[in-house]
């Protein structure tokens, strides 16, 4: 159990430059730091959080991280990953609009039917995250019409949800959000169980902006404690839980920045999931790859195999080995890039750590997707809402797939089945500004959510 003087006793103030003026949890802090205050999101709640997750984490049985650590090592496996079709009502909307299609009920039934019906798909995905709309819809063009969650069982493809809400600005830092959900956490997970789900995800951002001195420390705190309580909470359901910081791809910083974010976000969130002792073989971390800032200047940019070094690098530093996969969110790349880079990921994993050490083969996690975008815009721009598209567009669902299964073993060599010619998949402030509502669950209203003020210069999507 973690009580609260050992958690202010172990905290640490930071000495990177990119987080020293911003406000923190710690009391301990330099004094020059603004201290966050009490609120949903402040000190008071990331002890709760903490605490909470601790309780849940000591009453997990034998038994019951027996069977947490089968599902995640079906999930991490050789040739397998994750296609990520969790959208909420509003993000999903804003790429069916985009492409010309309502954003209604059946549209999105329609729309996730076509990704989930190819019959190759168990042979390259291991799961699929759906959003809670989803889980409880029909394959109408299945013989059986089976509910979702039964049609991907069925070819060997576990069913996980998105359990988070979507995004909150911090009121002590507007620029950075927290993620919404916890208030009905558990009865939604028990639910999601029922219905077949077999994991869960719940995604926590992280902004860089030099300038404004983002992330600050207590950002990254907050969204890691509550990434513990979640996955305690999860694990107490039977439920697998992805844990997702992912640092924005939004700005102009160097991948060097990048890389220094992710390994100080990484190092929080591993820090506090060991504080509340959540059972670490029974999860799944789902970072983003290390590259510049979408604005950062196009002139002397990094070569993709720089940008597989540097992730590697953090997550070889930051990362325990207990965690049996690592899935990577594609996060505005081209479909072609993220798996072009996943492919090299995977190739480097496979060669010695350092010249140094040349025996330090091996990684000790599955290095493997769990896209969103990079595993669906050509689907959508094949469907176009038709349903002559079907067949069509369902098989560029299962090429895409398998073109990151083979970026999984370090194997592909293309070509690409993307039909959108090197399109730009990048979207600013997803799950939050209009998008905020990401609901689905009881717990907290999705109309009339919190208006959030988007970085000057973005608009909100
Ligand atoms: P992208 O692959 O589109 O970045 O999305 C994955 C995801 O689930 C982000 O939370």
């Amino acid at each position: 159990m973690v009580d609260r003087r050992t958690i202010l006793r172990c905290q640490i103030s930071s000495s990177s430059p990119v987080f020293t003026r911003g406000p923190t949890m710690s009391t301990a802090s330099p004094s020059s730091a603004p201290q966050a205050p009490a609120s949903s999101h402040g000190l008071e709640a990331y002890h709760l959080h903490l605490m909470e997750a601790a309780k849940l984490a000591a009453q997990l049985t034998q038994h019951q991280k027996n069977a947490l650590e089968t599902i995640a090592n079906q999930m991490a496996r050789p040739g397998r990953g994750l296609l990520a079709a969790d959208e909420s009502v509003p993000t999903l909307g804003k790429r069916l609009v985009a492409a010309g299609l309502v954003n209604d009920e059946e549209t999105r039934r329609a729309y996730r039917e076509v990704l989930f019906s190819h019959p190759d798909l168990g042979e390259y995905l291991s799961g699929a995250i759906l959003f809670s709309e989803t889980l409880g819809q029909k394959a109408v063009k299945d013989a059986e019409g089976r509910l979702f969650p039964a049609l991907l069982q069925s070819k060997g493809v576990l069913p996980g949800v998105k359990v988070d809400l979507g995004l909150e600005p911090l009121e002590y830092s507007a620029r950075e959000t927290h993620t919404k959900g916890m208030n009905d956490l558990m009865e939604r997970c028990q639910e999601f169980y029922a219905q077949g789900a077999r994991f869960a995800k719940w995604r926590a951002v992280i902004r860089i902006d030099e300038a404004a001195n983002l992330p600050t420390r207590a950002c990254m705190q907050i969204n890691s404690a509550e990434l513990a309580r979640y996955a305690a909470t999860c694990q107490a359901c039977g439920l697998v839980p992805i844990v997702e910081p992912e640092i924005l791809i939004e700005g102009a910083h160097s991948a060097e920045t990048f890389a220094r974010v992710t390994e100080a976000a990484l190092s929080e969130v591993y820090y506090t999931l060991a504080q509340a002792k959540v059972f670490l073989e029974g999860t799944l971390l789902k970072p983003q790859m290390i590259m510049p800032g979408v604005d950062s200047p196009s002139e002397g940019r990094p070569r993709p195999e720089e940008a597989a070094r540097r992730t590697l690098e953090a997550l070889r530093r930051r990362v325990p080995p207990a965690v049996p996969g690592v899935v990577f969110l594609s996060g505005g790349q081209t479909e072609e890039q993220a798996t072009q880079n996943l492919n090299l990921i995977n190739q480097l994993a496979k060669r010695p750590a350092s010249p140094f050490r040349p025996s330090s083969t091996t990684c000790p996690w599955i290095l493997s997707f769990s896209f969103g975008r990079s595993l669906q815009a050509s689907v959508l721009a094949t469907w176009d809402g038709k349903d002559k598209n079907y067949e069509k567009a369902m098989e560029v669902a299962g090429a895409l797939a398998k073109a990151n299964a083979q970026a999984q073993l370090g194997e592909y060599q293309g070509p690409h089945p993307s039909v959108l010619k090197g399109q730009s998949l990048h979207e600013t402030n997803r799950g939050w500004g209009a998008n905020a509502g990401e609901g689905g669950g009881k717990g907290e209203s999705t109309a009339g959510a919190t208006a959030t003020v988007p970085p000057s210069g973005e608009t909100a999507a």
